[in-house]
C-alpha cells in the first residue's frame, strides 16, 4: 500500500498567511516547529504553564509567551508539542475558550487515537508529524533541506483541514523533501512499534546483551563497549545514508559472512512472534492503558529502570570512553 506524496509545489491554498499559530510546549518539537514556521513567515505564539522552566528561552528567542487561555482565545491553531502523557491535562484547561473552526495539531497521534482527548465536533483536528527528532527538523530546515513529515486529519469541520495540514508541513520545511498523506492511526501504531521493537527497545537490548555476553567471557568492558554500543553508529550511518545493501558493501567480507549468518540466530522466528504480540498490544490499546497508568502513578517503572540503567557497568564505562572524545557528545 503506498501513499500519496505532497510537496511544496502542491500547495494550492495560503490559508496559514492570516492566521496565528499557537504552540504548547518549547521543547525539541516546539522550539524547533516555531523556528522553522516563523522562518516561513508565519506568526506563532508560544503558550505555556505561568511556572513553565521553557518561558525564558522562548522569549530570548523573540517569541511572545501567553497562556493556556490565552492561545485558546487567540489562536487559530493550536498545536500540542508538549509530552503526550499531559495532552489531556492541557486539554481540559483550554477546551472551554476553543471556538468554531479552530485548528487542534498534533506531532504523534497517540493522545487522539487512544482517545485520551475528545474534541468538540465543531474544530479540525490535523496531524502534521515529523519523522525527525526536534533538532534535525530545525538544523535541515537551516541547511536549506527539510524533513519528512506525516500528515494526518482526524476531524474536518471547517472543510480545509487538509491544506492546513500541509501548509504547516510546508512551514516546518517538509515540502522540500516529502509529505505523505497518512493518519493518526497508522502514524501511531507504527511509530509505537517502532520505537518498541526496533530503534529503541530492540536496539538497546541488543546492545546490552552483546556488551553483557562479551564481558561475562573474559573480555576488557572497554573493547566491548566499542564494538557493542560505539560502533552502532558507524553502521546505522551507512543504512541511513543508502540502504542495507549498501551498508553490506561497505563493511569487510568477514563482517558481511558474520551478517548472513548470525542475524538469523539472533532474531528468530521467536522474535518475530514477541514483535507480532508487541504489535497487537499497541493495536488493542493494551500499551497505551498501561503507560497512562504508569504517568497516573508517577512513573514507578520508569524511575526505577532509569536508576538501574545509570549505575550499570555499560553506562559507567561509557562516561569514561566519552570523555576521551568529548565531541561525540552533544
Ligand atoms: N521528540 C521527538 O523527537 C518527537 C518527534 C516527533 C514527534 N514528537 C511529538 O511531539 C510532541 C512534543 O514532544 P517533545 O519531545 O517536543 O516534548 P518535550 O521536549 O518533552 O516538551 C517539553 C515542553 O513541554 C512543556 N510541558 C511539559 N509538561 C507540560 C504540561 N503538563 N503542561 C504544559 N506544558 C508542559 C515543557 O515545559 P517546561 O519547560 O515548563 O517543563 C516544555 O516546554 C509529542 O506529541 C511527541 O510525541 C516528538
Amino acid at each position: 500500500m503506498s501513499l500519496t506524496i505532497y510537496t511544496q509545489k502542491d500547495l494550492t491554498t495560503s490559508l496559514l498567511k492570516d492566521k496565528t499559530i499557537g504552540i504548547i510546549g518549547f521543547g525539541a518539537q516546539g522550539k524547533a516547529q516555531a523556528l522553522n514556521l516563523r522562518d516561513s513567515g508565519l506568526k506563532v505564539k508560544i503558550a505555556l504553564k505561568s511556572v513553565s522552566k521553557s518561558i525564558p528561552l522562548a522569549q530570548e528567542l523573540g517569541f511572545e509567551v501567553c497562556t493556556l487561555q490565552e492561545v485558546a482565545q487567540e489562536c487559530d491553531v493550536i498545536a500540542f508539542l508538549l509530552p503526550d502523557e499531559w495532552h489531556k491535562q492541557v486539554f481540559d484547561e483550554v477546551a472551554p475558550y476553543l471556538k468554531r473552526n479552530q485548528v487542534l495539531l498534533f506531532s504523534h497521534g497517540f493522545s487522539i487515537h487512544f482517545k485520551e482527548i475528545t474534541p468538540p465536533p465543531f474544530v479540525d483536528v490535523i496531524m502534521v508529524a515529523p519523522k525527525g527528532a526536534g533538532k534535525a527538523v530545525r538544523d535541515e530546515y537551516v541547511a536549506g533541506r527539510g524533513i519528512v513529515s506525516l500528515i494526518g486529519v482526524e476531524q474536518n469541520h471547517s472543510g480545509e483541514a487538509k491544506n492546513i495540514a500541509l501548509e504547516y508541513a510546508c512551514g516546518l520545511g517538509s515540502g522540500r523533501s516529502a509529505i505523505f498523506e497518512s493518519s493518526f492511526k497508522d502514524e501511531c501504531e507504527c511509530d509505537l512499534f517502532s520505537e518498541q521493537s526496533v530503534i529503541c527497545g530492540g536496539l538497546d537490548a541488543l546492545i546490552r546483551a552483546g556488551f553483557e555476553t562479551l564481558v561475562e567471557a573474559g573480555y576488557p568492558e572497554e573493547i566491548a563497549y566499542f564494538e557493542c554500543l560505539h560502533e552502532v553508529k558507524l553502521v546505522a550511518d551507512l543504512i541511513y545514508a543508502n540502504g542495507l545493501q549498501s551498508m553490506r558493501e561497505h563493511i569487510s567480507n568477514t563482517a558481511e559472512f558474520g551478517d548472513i549468518m548470525a542475524g538469523k540466530q539472533i532474531i528468530t522466528a521467536e522474535s518475530k512472534e514477541a514483535m507480532r504480540e508487541i504489535l497487537r498490544k499497541i493495536q488493542s490499546g493494551e500499551f497505551a492503558k498501561s503507560f497512562l497508568k504508569e504517568r497516573d502513578t508517577h512513573f514507578p517503572k520508569l524511575r526505577r529502570e532509569r536508576k538501574i540503567l545509570q549505575k550499570s557497568q555499560i553506562e559507567e564505562v561509557g562516561k569514561k570512553m566519552r570523555g576521551l572524545m568529548p565531541w561525540v557528545t552533544h
